[in-house]
């Protein structure tokens, strides 16, 4: 009997689970498509319930007005991958809270597909590896952004800073690192991530190639030996950013104003338009933030900051 009611209540307890997908950072500087990186928040809340057959139900809680057609949103997107690898004729219901605004370029998509399938898969006694949640993910990831990339999904479910090495074949790895802050500024003007990524070149000079993929390796080595002075001298991007950046007002007066301040080195987080700037400590990441601040009051744009803790955590569930 008491065998019976432990079973009950196991299954009870797996029958809905909230979730809560943070924000994340893609590229970090001088990693294009491969570096990312989690924040402790903002982050969504999701909550998820199984449903008898097969197919995915969306219920937006919030005022983005984002289609609750699965075929057509993020979470619907990733659930209905997930559930293509289930034999069990069970769905999903989803209520979603999106905390972290979407196009703010804080990896809000990523949230949300990364959010859903680490929620079903708890649902689902973790049947998956993280692996295979990436790649559910990324089918989510591609309706919001038109290209399969995973630089925030990886960081949102493997928490910390997170490199992928391939996509096909997908290898990612984790990179442990040092106590870091970021400072998060999200001016509230749309960039478009399709728009961001078609205005790219599509050949680099191997000379920029040499500088870039020297920061990239510094970068990882100053993470893995908490050498913040190789951090700060490896933040540096000469392929992408000179070509993204004119999107963003007060790109470099923003970044110059937050080194002065303190900050490690920073740019645009993912496609933008948010920037970031990393910072040894709490005091510095906020002096940033204040800097920041100062700099975006004289543009008449509206803005957001975050001040927040790199995460070694990725989607945090709450049972
Ligand atoms: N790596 C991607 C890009 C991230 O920069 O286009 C987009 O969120």
């Amino acid at each position: 009997m008491s065998h019976i009611s432990h079973l009950t209540s196991h299954i009870s307890e797996k029958n809905e689970v909230t979730v809560h997908p943070p924000a994340t950072v893609a590229n970090v500087v001088c990693g294009f498509d491969i570096l990312g990186f989690a924040l402790e928040s903002p982050s969504d809340k999701m909550l998820l319930r199984k449903a008898k057959g097969k197919g995915v139900k969306i219920i937006n809680k919030d005022n983005y007005n984002l289609p609750a057609d699965p075929e057509k949103n993020v979470i619907g997107k990733a659930l209905l991958a997930l559930l293509d690898a289930v034999d069990e004729n069970i769905g999903f219901e989803v209520e979603s809270t999106k905390l972290i605004k979407p196009g703010s370029g804080i990896g809000s998509s990523a949230a949300s597909a990364s959010g859903a399938v680490v929620g079903a898969n708890y649902l689902l006694d973790n049947r998956f590896t993280n692996e295979q949640l990436v790649e559910f993910a990324m089918c989510g990831e591609e309706v919001a952004s038109g290209s399969k990339h995973a630089d925030n999904i990886a960081p949102c479910i493997y928490g910390g800073f997170t490199l992928i090495r391939s996509l096909h074949p997908l290898d990612i790895v984790t990179i442990p690192s040092p106590e870091l802050y970021a400072t998060v500024l999200h001016p509230q003007i749309e960039v478009k991530t399709s728009d961001s990524r078609s205005i790219l070149k599509q050949q680099v000079r191997l000379k920029d190639a040499i500088t870039q993929w020297g920061n990239v390796a510094g970068l990882v080595a100053g993470f893995m030996k908490s050498d913040y002075n190789l951090i700060s001298r490896s933040l540096v991007d000469v392929i992408v950013e000179p070509v993204r950046s004119i999107l963003i007002p007060g790109f470099d007066e923003i970044k110059k104003k937050s080194m002065d301040a303190g900050a490690l080195g920073g740019g645009i987080s993912g496609a933008g338009p948010s920037m970031f700037m990393l910072s040894k400590d709490e005091a510095t990441a906020k002096a940033v933030e204040q800097a920041m601040k100062e700099v975006y009051k004289k543009t008449g744009i509206d803005f957001h900051t975050h001040v927040s803790p790199i995460s070694s955590k990725g989607v945090k569930i709450a049972t």
